[in-house]
């Protein structure tokens, strides 16, 4: 288990306590979780430990819960999340070479991370921006009609700005 920070815990346990006064735990267990995974990064071990614990929850529902929403990170992630979107919309325009494009790029797959930390890769399906496909979000930002020169040349900019 890593050190975990107790400054955090003690910030994420503020906010468990502010919504202790709502009658079922399990309606805000998401908003607990997106709050760890703001203050940590992702959703470590010892933290759903953490939160089981404050909440009385068991922590294979809380497991449950983080492994069924795509956007909760089990394992580090880097500091720009790259996510291809490979919806209809998308897949007919090109996803596939844009997400290959990805990949030559930074050497890793779906769901990995690259060695210097930069860049975590992940899917999606449907990102809300059809009319832009194909579609990729770098962190909350959507960058739409992407080919796979336009989507290495995008990259290499996110690479510059450190
Ligand atoms: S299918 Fe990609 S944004 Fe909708």
């Amino acid at each position: 288990m890593i050190a975990v920070d107790e400054g955090k815990l003690a910030e994420l346990k503020g906010y468990i306590d502010s919504h202790r006064n709502i009658e079922h735990p399990d309606s805000y267990l998401i908003a607990i979780l997106h709050k760890a995974q703001e203050l940590f990064g992702y959703l470590e071990n010892s933290v759903m430990d953490f939160v089981a614990h404050e909440m009385d929850i068991p922590t294979a529902h809380i497991w449950g819960v983080a492994t069924f929403y795509h956007y909760f990170n089990l394992h580090p992630v880097g500091k720009h999340i790259i996510s291809v979107c490979l919806g209809t919309a998308c897949y007919v325009n090109g996803a596939n070479a844009v997400l290959q494009a990805i990949k030559d790029e930074l050497g890793i797959n779906i769901g990995e991370t690259t060695e210097d930390k930069m860049f975590t890769l992940h899917e999606a399906r449907c990102l809300g921006a059809c009319g832009l496909a194909p579609v990729v979000m770098i962190d909350q930002k959507i960058h739409g009609g992407l080919t796979p020169e336009k989507t290495k040349a995008l990259i290499k900019e996110y690479r510059n700005k450190g």
